[in-house]
């Protein structure tokens, strides 16, 4: 929404050098400890944090601030158990018939397979979805924009807030994700973009011994 005002002021908060150097620095040592995880505890934590990560995700830009996206969050032990069944079936095809053999190699480091008991022990699953369009008020479709790139940045700023708040999370994608949008009863103008449990890790997790790529890798100067 645009305000009533039209246009109003920034108010930005700045910086000297030497203070954004520190920040980007401390920032970028944060984020540098931020693991996906695959096996949760069932501890769980209060809703009103995962409403602020929510909240957090929700200030990412959009194209023509559309906003173009649902979290669902799941804590019901009997929706998850109906989406843990429907996507370890499809996890099964994946994994022993729509994945290449190359997939399958690229995949070894992780050791997944299959099986997927997070998805009923995290406290909270919350499965994005995008709008590939909205309804008017006549029930008329309006269209959104960059869809896929405005719900890729706040997933990453929801990822980035669950980070941030000491909690853990997996990007998780068990394909085709239709199952989804049925079990949660979405509406037709919504697709499954990804399914995310939040918690804390089970005692002693163990994560791929992966390394990231450095800057010189990931930066062309001109
Ligand atoms: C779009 C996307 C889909 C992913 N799908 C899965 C998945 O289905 N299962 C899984 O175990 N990990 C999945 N991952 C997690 C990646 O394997 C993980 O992010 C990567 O190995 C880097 O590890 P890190 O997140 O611990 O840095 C996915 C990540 C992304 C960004």
């Amino acid at each position: 929404m645009l305000s009533d005002e039209g246009f109003i002021p920034l108010n930005p908060t700045t910086y000297s050098n030497e203070e954004m150097l520190q920040r980007s620095r401390a920032l970028f040592e944060q984020m540098d400890k931020r693991r996906s995880v695959r096996e949760y505890s069932n501890q769980t934590f209060p809703i009103e944090i995962l409403e602020n990560i929510i909240k957090t995700a929700s200030t990412a830009p959009s194209g023509a601030h559309k906003q173009p996206w649902t979290f669902c969050i799941v804590s019901s032990d009997e929706i998850k158990s109906k989406i843990r069944e429907a996507a370890e079936e499809e996890e099964l095809e994946n994994y022993t018939r729509r994945m290449s053999d190359s997939w399958l190699e690229d995949l070894k480091p992780f050791g997944t397979d299959h099986i997927k008991p997070f998805i009923e022990v995290a406290p909270y699953i919350v499965v994005v979805m995008k709008h590939s369009y909205e309804f008017g008020e006549e029930n008329e479709k309006l269209q959104n924009y960059y869809v896929n790139e405005s719900v890729g940045i706040a997933v990453g700023f929801f990822l980035s807030a669950v980070h941030n708040a000491g909690l853990f999370a997996l990007t998780h994608t068990p394909s085709p994700m239709r199952f989804l949008k049925k079990i949660l009863n979405r509406p037709e103008n919504e697709t499954p973009y990804l399914l995310i449990p939040v918690g804390l890790p089970a005692d002693n997790v163990q994560v791929p011994n992966i390394k990231r790529k450095g800057l010189k890798d990931i930066i062309e100067r001109y």
